[in-house]
């Protein structure tokens, strides 16, 4: 069986890495010439764990192809897999959908038969149906299948969500489809993984309905945390407790700055747009959205007025993905802490691991530097806003050493409260109590005490 990806963006190249470590033949096309150049030199246009040597190893085998020809791609594949790009439209919050669109229109023409074309990309309720009526219009007669297959991979861990997901999504409108597609995710069907076949707007719809509640969950704690610090609560303790409940479950109920990235902000967005347009609004949806935006400015402004008189001071921003081991700065919570500092006058020194190349372009202004402890050299404050490793792993007497003030802004809750305390710094986090240098010394104090007994 052939199989064809159209678009090589985080979703379509881990597919098609994926599908063809499953030992399909795979061909992967991009318009964009360098990416494509770049791929067939075996080195991948996106940070991703894992992804380089499994690409260069199924390269190797030959059966991972890279190519710009989209008709020629098309023209000997078994299957399509629509992957590119459903931005939000710049009038709106509607999921924009002339890339799609203008994908599945290029390569119609050039379906073989019994040819089985699958949307990967994250589209509202009712657009694969679209997507069968208009091939069936271009190409009266021809023998073909549409099928809905959403993905439910994330930035940073992507190929591992991909070989051992939760569930696999086959939204089919006929029997043909179906089979072909469960061929495909035999592999995963052998290794115990759910694999649900859905009507076409179950699958869509199941797709948005998943993100949109994780985000409703992040916003959720990120509301409790808020209600932790007036309480002098810990939003750890408490959503460990919360979790502990399986009916709730214990993932994505993390305090932090604001959810980011390429999808939940869009999602729910269109999620939104969608239920008032349909005449079912999404509520919660609506308020998860308004939580998320007003808190990102909300975090900054905290940073702003811990520095008290804040002209002309210089903050470390360390960290600028929207979440750890990826390289994309889409909708980061970074973005807007970023906008505020400088407008308030704040010098910023910035680092990030693998984030720094694009995110240098947007803000030309900070400095950008190659370590953490080079961005914090005469800073005012470091803020944590990304939860790398590398960022937990600090040394925390080098860090306050370079420092003006030892002041730490912890956005992830990385350290261990006192932690930080301990060293010197003033720690503020989320959710949590500010720790003092004092507080550590006090609690050093009473340890000592129940040590000698008293
Ligand atoms: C998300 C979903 O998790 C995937 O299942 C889905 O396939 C993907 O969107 C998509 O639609 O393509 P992703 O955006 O890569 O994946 O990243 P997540 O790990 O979900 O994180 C999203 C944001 O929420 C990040 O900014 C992260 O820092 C934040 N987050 C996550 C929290 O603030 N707290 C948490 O407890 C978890």
């Amino acid at each position: 069986m052939k199989i064809t990806i159209i678009g090589t963006g985080y979703v379509g190249l881990v597919t098609g890495v994926c599908i063809s470590e499953f030992g399909f033949d795979v061909t992967c096309v991009d318009r964009n010439e360098e990416k494509i150049q770049t791929l067939q030199s075996g080195k991948s246009p996106i940070y991703e764990p894992g992804i380089e040597s499994m690409l260069q190893a199924n390269a190797a085998q030959g059966r991972l192809h890279f190519t710009t020809d989209t008709a020629k791609a098309a023209a000997g594949a078994d299957v399509i897999v629509v992957a590119v790009d459903t931005p939000t439209s710049k009038s709106g919050d509607q999921v924009e959908l002339g890339q799609m669109y203008a994908a599945v229109d290029e390569i119609t023409p050039n379906l073989r038969e019994n040819a089985v074309v699958i949307i990967k990309c994250t589209v509202v309720p009712g657009t694969t149906r679209k997507v069968l009526e208009r091939i069936r219009k271009a190409r009266p007669g021809l023998k073909f299948s549409v099928v809905s297959n959403p993905e439910f991979l994330r930035e940073g861990s992507a190929i591992e969500d991909f070989m051992n997901p939760d569930r696999v999504v086959i939204g089919v409108h006929d029997h043909y489809g179906r089979e072909v597609s469960e061929h495909i995710y035999r592999p995963l069907a052998l290794q115990s993984t759910p694999i649900r076949i859905a009507s076409l707007e179950d699958a869509e719809i199941s797709k948005y309905a998943s993100n949109a509640f994780l985000a409703m969950k992040i916003s959720f704690i990120n509301e409790i945390a808020d209600l932790c610090e007036q309480t002098g609560a810990n939003v750890i303790e408490v959503s460990d407790i919360v979790g502990l409940d399986t009916r709730i479950g214990d993932q994505f109920l993390r305090a932090g700055p604001g959810y980011g990235g390429a999808c939940f902000p869009k999602d729910t967005k269109a999620l939104a747009a969608f239920g008032r347009e349909a005449g079912a609004p999404q509520r919660l949806v609506e308020a998860t959205i308004e939580v998320n935006e007003s808190r990102k400015y909300r975090i900054a402004q905290k940073i702003v007025d811990a520095l008290g008189e804040a002209k002309g001071k210089t903050v470390a921003v360390l960290g600028v993905a929207f979440k750890a081991n990826t390289d994309d700065i889409r909708e980061s919570p970074a973005l807007a802490i970023l906008d505020v500092l400088l407008k308030s006058g704040i010098k910023v020194r910035a680092f990030d691991p693998q984030a720094m190349r694009a995110a240098s372009k947007l803000y030309p202004q900070v400095t950008w530097c190659d370590d953490p402890y080079k961005a914090a050299e005469n800073a005012n404050a470091v803020v944590i806003v990304t939860d790398w490793n590398v960022l937990r792993a600090l040394e925390l007497m080098r860090l306050k050493s370079v420092m003006a003030e030892p002041l730490m802004i912890d956005l992830r809750n990385i350290h261990r409260r006192r932690e930080p305390a301990k060293f010197g710094f003033t720690y503020i986090s989320i959710g949590r109590d500010v720790a003092e240098p004092a507080d550590s010394e006090h609690e050093a104090d009473t340890r000592h005490l129940r040590a000698i007994g008293g």
